[in-house]
């Protein structure tokens, strides 16, 4: 099932999975989707979609939550979404739990915010987020402006664990909302190009790498919002990347995308994405020499999925458009030739996934232009979405140099007790540090699942019985 055209091109065996997609046309209905409104006594609607109160749990499990401190804006900026207005505040290690019906990759999604609020000093909210044995952020601070952090992350056990962490003793941790929404199956492929200098070769295993969106872009288009979009995302315009806009421009496409069986779903993207885009045409008897580029600033010392977006809404005929595709300035795929890989059809959404090492310079680039197969008095380059994911270094970490087990044991009380001298053992073998982290979970257990956990509750006594050995 995996790659059925393996013997072909690229192209082919990047050309989707699943006929999921098929299913799935109408409208997307993810069998785990949890929308919590964190510090919240009522339920919040953003874009009709509803928001529970974290408080709204229906076991017993919520009284450890008295630990924590739920805080209300009392003045909240106006047509501002409901689920900033709020936010739960954690002073020691704390979690969420959410149980997982559907093996696979989830969409994890925090809401982060500051506002005024007499209870706490903002200043004193940073601290660290791990989710299932990763390290998602390391000493984060929010912003007075609404923040979407957004992880893809695999699940094959029975709940997702969402834990915070302040960063120093006199801090705090907060969140405004959580989503924790299982993604279509076509989502994340398990095979990617890698780009590299030297040789050409497949980054295999992707499905099981925790994965952070940084950039997620409507090239030549306007921005969507999570309400126009399949999973209710957000992707923005590429003004800001595109380096130059010279020698390219944008074009709209006002009739149906075709999607098909087996090509990007409308999960993969959305109508808005794939009906923008910009191009590079030629008008005459000579081909434009020129490259279109864009530029993100990217922390080095990761590797990056890079996945892009085309859909020939702008030739007139297929067979016409063949075009050079760029990474860091490598060659990434060499005479795309959209009309074979969407089956002969125009206006049929492909997309391609490459994974690159993050330069040291702190820039990711994506470069598309004409190759010697592009044509005169044709289109001769096209991109129509970008999407970059930070996928994890070997700590299980998206930010920074220490695993889970470390930065849990960092935290000032509970460097006390039997833990410590594990602590290096702990970091090379995450199955340790995934057992020292149920140890540690402590007394601020906040749990949010509609079924009463027995395994958490065994985890949460053995957690008291820990901690209280001071
Ligand atoms: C959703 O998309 C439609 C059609 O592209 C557009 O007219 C509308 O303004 C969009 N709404 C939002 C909230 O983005
Ligand atoms: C083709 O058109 C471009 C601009 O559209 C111009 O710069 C170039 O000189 C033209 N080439 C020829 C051969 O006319
Ligand atoms: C387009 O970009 C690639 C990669 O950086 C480069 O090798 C090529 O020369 C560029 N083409 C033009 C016309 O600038
Ligand atoms: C096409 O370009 C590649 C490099 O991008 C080069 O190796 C090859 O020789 C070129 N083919 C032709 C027919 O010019
Ligand atoms: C991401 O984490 C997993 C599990 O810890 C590990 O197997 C994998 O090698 C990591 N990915 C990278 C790119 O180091």
């Amino acid at each position: 099932m995996e790659f059925p055209y393996r013997k072909l091109l690229f192209s082919l065996s990047l050309f989707s999975l699943s006929t999921i997609s098929a299913l799935s046309r109408s409208s997307f209905s993810p069998i785990d989707n949890y929308l919590v409104d964190c510090g919240s006594t009522a339920e919040s609607t953003v874009d009709n979609r509803r928001f529970v109160p974290d408080s709204s749990k229906p076991d017993s499990s919520l009284s450890s939550s008295t630990r924590s401190i739920s805080l209300r804006n009392e003045n909240p900026v106006p047509n501002s979404p409901q689920i900033y207005s709020t936010a739960r505040a954690f002073r020691r290690p704390s979690k969420y739990e959410f149980q997982i019906r559907d093996a696979g990759t989830h969409m994890v999604r925090l809401h982060f915010q500051t506002f005024n609020s007499l209870k706490l000093d903002w200043n004193d909210a940073q601290f660290h987020v791990l989710v299932n044995g990763f390290v998602a952020l390391t000493d984060f601070r929010a912003a007075k402006i609404p923040m979407v952090m957004e992880f893809l992350i695999w699940v094959d056990t029975k709940k997702l664990v969402i834990e915070f962490v302040p960063a120093k003793k006199s801090n705090f941790a907060f969140v405004n909302a959580i989503e924790v929404i299982s993604a279509p199956k076509d989502l994340v492929a398990d095979t990617a190009k890698f780009v590299s200098d030297d040789k050409s070769e497949n980054f295999n295993g992707l499905i099981k790498q925790a994965l952070q969106v940084v950039y997620r872009v409507n090239v030549g288009g306007s921005k969507v919002t999570p309400f126009n979009d399949s999973l209710w995302r957000t992707w923005v315009t590429d003004d800001e990347y595109l380096e130059s806009d010279s020698g390219s421009e944008r074009v709209y496409f006002g009739g149906r995308i075709n999607y098909q069986d087996g090509g990007a779903s409308r999960e993969v993207g959305p109508d808005n994405v794939y009906n923008t885009a910009r191009l590079i045409h030629s008008s005459n008897a000579s081909i434009p020499n020129v490259n279109m580029t864009w530029v993100f600033p990217a922390v080095g010392g990761y590797k990056y999925l890079v996945r892009l977006h085309f859909c020939d809404i702008a030739s007139i005929s297929i067979g016409l458009l063949y075009f050079n595709v760029y990474v860091n300035g490598k060659l990434a795929y060499e005479n795309l030739d959209l009309s074979m890989a969407t089956n002969y059809m125009l206006a049929s959404p492909f997309y391609a996934d490459f994974v690159v090492d993050g330069e040291e310079s702190g820039v990711l680039s994506v470069s598309a232009g004409p190759s010697n197969m592009s044509m005169p008095y044709a289109i001769d380059g096209i991109l129509n979405g970008i999407e970059i994911m930070r996928l994890n270094n070997s700590m299980g970490s998206l930010d920074g140099k220490h695993c889970a087990g470390w930065v849990l044991r960092n935290w000032p009380k509970a460097n006390v007790g039997a833990a410590v001298p594990l602590v290096a053992a702990a970091c090379l073998l995450l199955s340790i540090s995934l057992v020292m982290r149920r140890r540690m979970s402590g007394k601020d257990f906040v749990g949010w699942s509609k079924l009463p956990t027995s395994v958490s509750e065994v985890n949460l006594k053995h957690g008291n019985t820990q901690l209280s050995v001071k």
